[in-house]
């Protein structure tokens, strides 16, 4: 299956960071078709002008949550219906910086919400990216595949199989610090006995150019989620061409 390689953006990102993307889309250009797919998540107030920009490009774009309803008085709020309208083509949803208990950045989100975000994004026509993760105190517990099987019982759609996990320790994002290799294969393993053989499931939390590739190679790791070293375009090519090389 084609690796997905998504990078998430997070807070950062102007008009002008559209240089990193024509960097990355130039040295995309020669790459083989067999190469992964490509998606970007910038702010919300990027998508619909990157999307035009960059149509000629293998590069998609996506949202990095939504609301669940499609439209309504949510003062503040983007519907996935919008993210459509503005080019996207997937949505991150249940990200650990949104999700209730992983401190003081959660917006208090639940499983339920999570599904019901989900829900919202195939309704659009567009590909949700669930996330799931322990935190660090659930995986010294010995507890991390119950908590993401938990996660997964509660916020994977009910309606449709057309969606995307994103395994993500909370204690790996942002850190340098990346569980061990049999540790991801663990959890891979265990996601894809929950799911569809086709889906695909990344890996996320400190993904960089030095340990993409290992990670990478491991059987049920379908590509990356990656936040930081997305933002540079040579250090996300890098994770794309280690992407590229999965099949
Ligand atoms: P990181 O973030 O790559 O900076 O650890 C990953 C994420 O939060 O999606």
């Amino acid at each position: 299956m084609r690796a997905l390689i998504a990078g998430n953006w997070k807070m950062h990102g102007l008009a002008a960071s559209a240089s990193e993307i024509a960097t990355l889309a130039a040295k995309m250009k020669d790459a083989a078709p067999t190469d992964a797919d490509v998606l970007i998540c910038p702010p919300a107030t990027r998508v619909a002008a990157f999307t035009a920009k960059f149509s000629g490009s293998a590069i998609q774009f996506g949202g990095q949550d939504c609301h669940a309803d499609p439209s309504g008085a949510h003062t503040g709020d983007i519907s996935a219906e919008m993210f459509a309208d503005a080019g996207a083509a997937f949505v991150i949803v249940g990200h650990s910086e949104r999700r209730a208990n992983f401190g003081e950045g959660g917006h208090n989100e639940g499983d339920a919400d999570v599904r019901r975000k989900a829900e919202a994004v195939l309704r659009a026509g567009l590909t949700p990216i669930i996330c799931v993760g322990e935190s660090e105190a659930q995986r010294k517990a010995g507890a991390a595949l119950e908590v993401v099987g938990a996660q997964l019982a509660g916020s994977l759609p009910e309606t449709s199989d057309d969606f995307v996990i994103a395994y993500e320790p909370v204690w790996a994002i942002g850190t340098g610090l990346t569980p061990t290799l049999a540790d991801i294969a663990e959890m891979h393993a265990f996601i894809r006995s929950k799911t569809r053989i086709d889906v695909r499931i990344l890996y996320g939390g400190s993904v960089k150019p030095g340990n993409a590739q290992e990670i990478l190679a491991i059987d049920d790791v379908n590509g990356a989620l990656v936040g930081g070293a997305s933002l540079k375009a040579d250090d996300f090519y890098q994770i794309v061409m280690a992407g590229g090389g999965k099949q």
